[in-house]
């Protein structure tokens, strides 16, 4: 009988988001009447931009055309929207970062798996907790982990645990870690790092030849000027992080999936033989070799971000949701309830009330509000207590919400 990858079967019960699933469709079977209000997963809910819905239908019909049809594109995404992505998002905020250093890919969430292809089996790997859950199970799932404790905790795995006291950034560890996962705007808590928490990421990965994952999918919804954009805005970043972006959420891609990863041409792993080896090479090879690049259509919507039109659209949405995020913020505040992040993120973290658990509070607000949020301990042990609520939804329903929670 053919065999199993047996990591798989370390995997905690169900990913979070299809658990909550599970749950909201069992109450909305047995309460068919009831208007549900999802704030739970961070899927957008407003149209695509304009001009990109406009760039996706010509190149539609240049598919329709022999002349302008593409058959494969390159598997590391077409130079046209490389450039763009370069000259907007990192040089024109100080970053040297070359059109050759972007990957463009489907999704940020298979980026952030996808990476450990080209990373050895015996690394030491931080993890912030509370921290977005595919960053722990794509490492489970390669075999990078002991089995998980009863809270929820996977041997091997350095847990980085961030608080309230501490605005919700990691102390940079005392042991020398090999991948660090940092993700700012933080999904879940809606943290930011400010420069010098960065910087000091960065000095210790450069000390300590450790490579840091930086998630920066939340980047957009970031206010205070004073908050750095990308790790490259950090000096001496080139050398040890890659970043993952997204259009997910900045231009509502969450169905069309297109995203990237930045991989400096000067970063380095060590082989077994203790060489230093270009990972920017790695990562090429892999994508070469599993990925033959998102659709020439796709690539198009996305190039119009760029546009004026397009930078004027999702400023819009961006804005929009931050609306959303205030809203959230300041109805559940009003109501006594202890409320962090939704000021340079699209989620608020709440403290749950009484002490009362987060699958608790998940089963009340969903049984009395009919409203769905995620529970802060789905995102790990250090998340217990805490509740996350998404802005991204209609302002109506997120007003409607509001309003149930509260009165
Ligand atoms: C979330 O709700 O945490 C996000 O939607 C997850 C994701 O973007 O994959």
């Amino acid at each position: 009988m053919a065999t199993i990858n047996d990591n798989y079967l370390k995997l905690k019960a169900g990913y979070l988001f299809p658990e909550i699933a599970r749950r909201v469709n069992a109450f909305a079977e047995a309460n068919p009447t009831a208007a549900i209000i999802k704030l739970g997963i961070g899927d957008v809910t407003e149209p695509l931009p304009a001009a990109c819905r406009a760039a996706m239908v010509a190149a539609v019909e240049d598919m329709g055309d022999r002349d302008r049809f593409r058959g494969y594109g390159p598997e590391q995404g077409y130079l046209w929207l490389r450039e763009k992505i370069a000259q907007h998002d990192f040089q024109a905020r100080g970053c040297q970062i070359d059109p050759s250093e972007i990957f463009i890919s489907d999704g940020s969430k298979c980026d952030c798996g996808n990476i450990l292809d080209i990373f050895g089996n015996t690394n030491s790997i931080a993890v912030t907790d509370p921290v977005y859950p595919v960053y722990v199970d794509t490492n489970v799932m390669a075999g990078h982990t002991g089995p998980v404790n009863d809270r929820g905790e996977y041997g091997q795995l350095v847990y980085l645990p961030i608080q309230a006291e501490n605005n919700f950034t990691a102390r940079i560890p005392d042991q020398p870690v090999d991948l660090i996962y940092l993700c700012f705007p933080n999904n879940p808590t809606g943290a930011v790092a400010s420069r010098a928490h960065l910087q000091a990421w960065v000095n210790y990965a450069r000390a300590h030849g450790s490579i840091i994952f930086f998630d920066a999918a939340y980047e957009a919804f970031i206010t205070d000027p004073e908050l750095p954009h990308s790790i490259y805005e950090i000096e001496g970043a080139r050398d040890c992080a890659i970043e993952f972006r997204s259009f997910s959420k900045n231009a509502g891609f969450t169905g069309t999936r297109c995203a990237f990863t930045v991989v400096p041409q000067s970063l380095q792993g060590k082989a077994a033989d203790g060489s230093a080896v270009s990972i920017h090479s790695l990562w090429n090879r892999r994508q070469s070799t599993k990925f033959n690049g998102v659709s020439y259509i796709v690539q198009r919507g996305a190039e119009a971000v760029y546009s004026a039109a397009g930078q004027e659209q999702i400023q819009a949405l961006i804005s929009f949701y931050m609306e959303n995020a205030r809203i959230i913020r300041e109805h559940l505040s009003a109501a006594g309830l202890q409320v962090y992040g939704g000021v340079n993120a699209p989620y608020v973290w709440v403290r749950t009330p009484d002490g009362i658990s987060s699958w608790d509070f998940f089963d009340k607000l969903l049984h009395n509000c009919h409203v769905v949020g995620t529970p802060g301990s789905g995102f790990g042990a250090a998340g217990e207590g805490y509740f996350r609520i998404s802005a991204f939804n209609s302002r109506q329903n997120v007003l409607e919400a509001m309003a149930r929670i509260t009165t």
